[in-house]
Formats: C-alpha cells, structure tokens, sequence
C-alpha cells in the first residue's frame, strides 16, 4: 500500500497470516509512526472508511484500532471532526482513559488455555453441536423431579440471608452422613467446608495454604494440569504420570527429596481424564508417604460413587489414619454441575482459615442451593437416583466403546472405564489437534484436545456423561469424519 498521510509516504500493509489479530497491527502501527512524531499531536488520522479501503480490512477492524488507541490517549475521535492524534500523547493532561490492555495482561490471575477457552464460546454459542468436551452430566442424567418436587416444598423465606461461614448446618450434617454411608469417611459438620463447586475447595486451598516458590505435585494428564490457578498463585508444578493404575507413588519420594513437596493434589478414583483407579497397594504406599515425610494430599473426589458395579471404593480418605488427606467433592458428578455444591473435609484447623478466606471473598455461600442440597442428599430417593445415574453412564460408555470399535478401528485405543465420565482415547496416526478441533467444530461435535489436559498431540478426552445417549453414536461418527481431515491435512 502507497498512502500519502500528512505529506509523508508509507508503504505497509497488516500481515493476515495466523498470528496478532489485524487491528493489533494496525493499531502498533499507528502508536509507532506517532511514537516517532511522524503523525504530531493534532494531527488528522485518516477516516475509518478510507483507511478500510486502503488497507483492504473491514471498516470494523480499523474501528477496532482507533479504539485501542482511544484507550491508551493517544488519539481522540472529534465527533464531526475526525480522528486526532492528542495533543498530550506523552500524559500531561489528566484526563487519559485508562490502558485496559495493559491491565488485562498485568492482572496476576493467569487467562485460561486458549483450546478451552474456545471450546468454552463454541459449546455456549451453538446449542446444536454434540459436546464431548465439558465435565458434567447430559440431561437425562439430571434427578430433575426429584428436584421439582423439593423445589415446591421450599419455604423460600427462610433460605434469603447470609448463611454461617462453613456453609448450611443441615447440609453439612447431611454430607457427614452422606460421607459415611456411601464412602466409608468419618466426619463432623464442624469439618466441612461447602465452597462453590469442588473448583472452590481447591482454589481455596491454593490460596490459604500455600504461597509463590512452593513446590507442589499434580498427576499427568490431569484435570488439575488444565487449571491456571496453580501458575496465578506462582507455584511450582511436578508432574506425576499417570499409569494404568495410577501414579507411581515412588515418584513422590524422588520429587519431595529434589524439589520439597509442600503438597500433592490427586485424583485417585476414575481420574480425569483416564478413568483410572489408582490401586490399593499404591493407595497405602501414598498414604504412607504422606505420613512419613509431612505431605498432604489434596483428594479431589468428584467420581468414586459413580462406579457402574455398585461397588463400594476406598478413597484416601476413607483409609487415611492421621489427618494427612483434605478431602475434595462436590455434587457436579451426582446431581447437578449448576448447583454448584462442593465442600471440603479437613482438620478444624483448616477449615476455619478456609472459611475465613471465603467469607472475604463471597460473603458465604447462597443459601438457597444449599437447602435443595441437603433435601436430595437425605431423600429416601437419592438412593434410587445414584442406581440410575450409574445405569445410565455405564449405557453411555458401552455405546461410545462400541462405536469407537466400528467407527475407528485399531485407528485408536482406550481404556474402558469402569465409573465416571470420561475416556481418554490415543490416536494412532499423526495428527495436529487444532485442526482435527477446528474440523470437529464444523462438523458439529466438540472433545477436550489432549494437550489442555497435559498431554501431547494425538490423545483425546470424550466427556460421554455429557452426551445425550441417543446422540452418542452421531458424535463419534463425525468426530471420525473430522479425524480423517485433520490426518489428511497433517
Ligand atoms: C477431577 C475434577 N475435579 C474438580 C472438578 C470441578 O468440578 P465442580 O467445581 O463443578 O465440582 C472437575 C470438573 O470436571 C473434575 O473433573
């Protein structure tokens, strides 16, 4: 482009390959030429309309521009006039709007992988595409009468306040019980904590219990390893691969001996993504560990009653003798994600400076939630319902098993999963996961790429507790259709 501007020449043009967003370009080129004094203070810019046309861009993306310069002060948009670079582009004057920009970049709380944040506006802009991707349960999973019909018994006026610190009374009595019935762990309702989801307890815990430097260790893959809250709070991450029976627990050991664990976070029963469950022997031996050299063990535990053989699993809570274990859980698995109940069981101690820390931050939690809470957990149907939830997830999983089978062959390979949600899926060609993402998305299903959860290219995590059953096999049929683009492509 040859444009005459203020009796000087310029030759530039945005680059439109992959990279910085075009009206970035634009606007670093105009801060720089400004920067330089080759366009001074007072100075016209060009209209949107004709810069557009010279620049071959949309008329929104030199819009987008000007505004990004509006921000820092360097320009002013003269409502009839035009466009001006200001005349007090280096802040004497003290009316500047501030630079969001810099702002959005310098908070300390890290942004979310790129891969699930565009998996997060795919899945919430189009109701239509199959979603493999998110971590909750599909529709017909949903207790949905039973929560009808303890919604119409509510005396709402009771539940409109602010509610104790540790969360409802009741619901905390009904978790301690609920805890020993169906996983075997003693607790009290002075012990728990109720936080918004099992994502609070461990944001929590980040934020009370461990400061920047410290060294702490998470499983690999992991749902943990998809969580920047460990890097915003400036720890410093180990990882411990996963193994068909989960970690290895010497692993532990050497990493303590190099790095000092000041704390691990695991998911023993039906891990996500894998679906594995770490062994009993491997269960003792972290347990253990733990004791002998002062590392507690963060449990997150969204999955251990949703085995499809009924059969009761230890936890490392259930099992542990000391203290050692700050047990994590929430009903996301069981109920409903939306509720957003959670809690934390741990040392009074703990729960108290806990709970301090979340009384700054929301003021406790709504009360409203908490009460339906405790209704479903202690009614005579809950029972019933957990048959049904692990009925129909174990449905799901066959179907998915077996249309994978058909559908991809010994293209791929898994291993099936005896509770949870989730099966972890490697692909045995070469693959780029963004495009075989990109291809899904335009067929209309959605997965979790391997790399957001830790792994390299070429694994795969199908969320089949979110599918509706009846679309299950549709979902995998396209994501086939999307994995023999992306291979061709790759
Ligand atoms: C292992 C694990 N922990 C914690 C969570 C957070 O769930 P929530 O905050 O909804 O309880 C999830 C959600 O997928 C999970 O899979």
């Amino acid at each position: 482009m040859k444009m005459v501007w203020g009796g000087i020449q310029m030759t530039w043009k945005p680059n439109k390959a992959p990279g910085m967003p075009i009206y970035k370009q634009i606007a670093h080129y105009i801060e720089s030429r400004i920067v330089n004094g080759e366009f001074p203070p007072g100075s016209f810019l060009p209209s949107e309309r004709h810069l557009a046309e010279e620049l071959k861009v949309n008329r929104s993306t030199v819009i987008a521009a000007y505004d990004e310069l509006t921000s820092t002060g360097l320009i002013n948009k003269v409502k009839g006039t035009g466009t001006i670079v200001s005349t007090d582009i280096w802040g004497a004057n003290q009316q500047r709007v501030p630079n969001w920009e810099q702002y959005i970049k310098g908070g300390f709380f890290q942004p979310n992988n790129p891969l699930n944040r565009q998996i997060h506006r795919v899945t919430q802009s189009q109701a239509d595409i199959i979603n493999f991707a998110i971590g909750e349960l599909s529709h017909d999973l949903l207790p949905i009468h039973l929560i009808q019909d303890v919604h119409s018994s509510m005396d709402i006026s009771r539940y409109l306040g602010y509610e104790h610190m540790q969360g409802n009374i009741k619901l905390r009595e009904t978790i301690s019980s609920h805890l020993l019935s169906y996983r075997s762990i003693e607790s009290t309702p002075e012990a728990i904590l109720i936080t918004s989801g099992a994502q609070q307890a461990i944001h929590l815990i980040i934020q009370c219990l461990l400061k920047p430097g410290d060294a702490i260790a998470i499983e690999d893959p992991s749902y943990a390893y998809s969580l920047p809250i460990f890097q915003s709070a400036g720890l410093r991450t180990f990882l411990l691969p996963v193994e068909h029976d989960g970690i290895d627990p010497e692993r532990i050991v050497a990493l303590h001996r190099k790095h000092r664990l000041k704390m691990m976070f695991l998911n023993p029963i039906f891990h996500n993504p894998t679906g594995t469950i770490l062994s009993m022997e491997k269960r003792k031996r972290i347990l253990e560990i733990s004791t002998k050299f002062g590392i507690p063990i963060v449990e997150d535990d969204p999955y251990s009653i949703t085995g499809y053989n009924h059969e009761r699993i230890h936890t490392l809570k259930s099992l542990d003798q000391y203290g050692t274990v700050l047990y994590v859980s929430s009903l996301t698995k069981l109920i409903a994600s939306g509720l957003r109940i959670g809690w934390i069981v741990g040392p009074h101690s703990v729960i108290n400076r806990l709970a301090d820390v979340k009384q700054q931050i929301d003021f406790g939690h709504p009360n409203y939630p908490q009460w339906i809470a405790a209704q479903l957990l202690s009614s005579p149907d809950f029972a019933k319902h957990i048959k049904h939830l692990r009925e129909g997830l174990k449905k799901k999983r066959d179907i998915i098993v077996e249309t994978l089978k058909s559908e991809l062959g010994n293209r791929v390979s898994f291993t099936i999963p005896e509770g949870g949600i989730h099966l972890w899926c490697s692909i045995a060609e070469d693959v780029n996961e963004t495009i075989l993402l990109k291809e899904a998305v335009r067929k209309k299903v959605v997965f979790a790429p391997g790399s957001t959860l830790g792994s390299s290219n070429g694994t795969v995590r199908f969320t089949y507790g979110r599918c509706d059953t009846n679309l299950i096999r549709e979902g995998v049929k396209r994501f086939a259709e999307a994995l023999n683009i992306a291979t061709a492509k790759a």
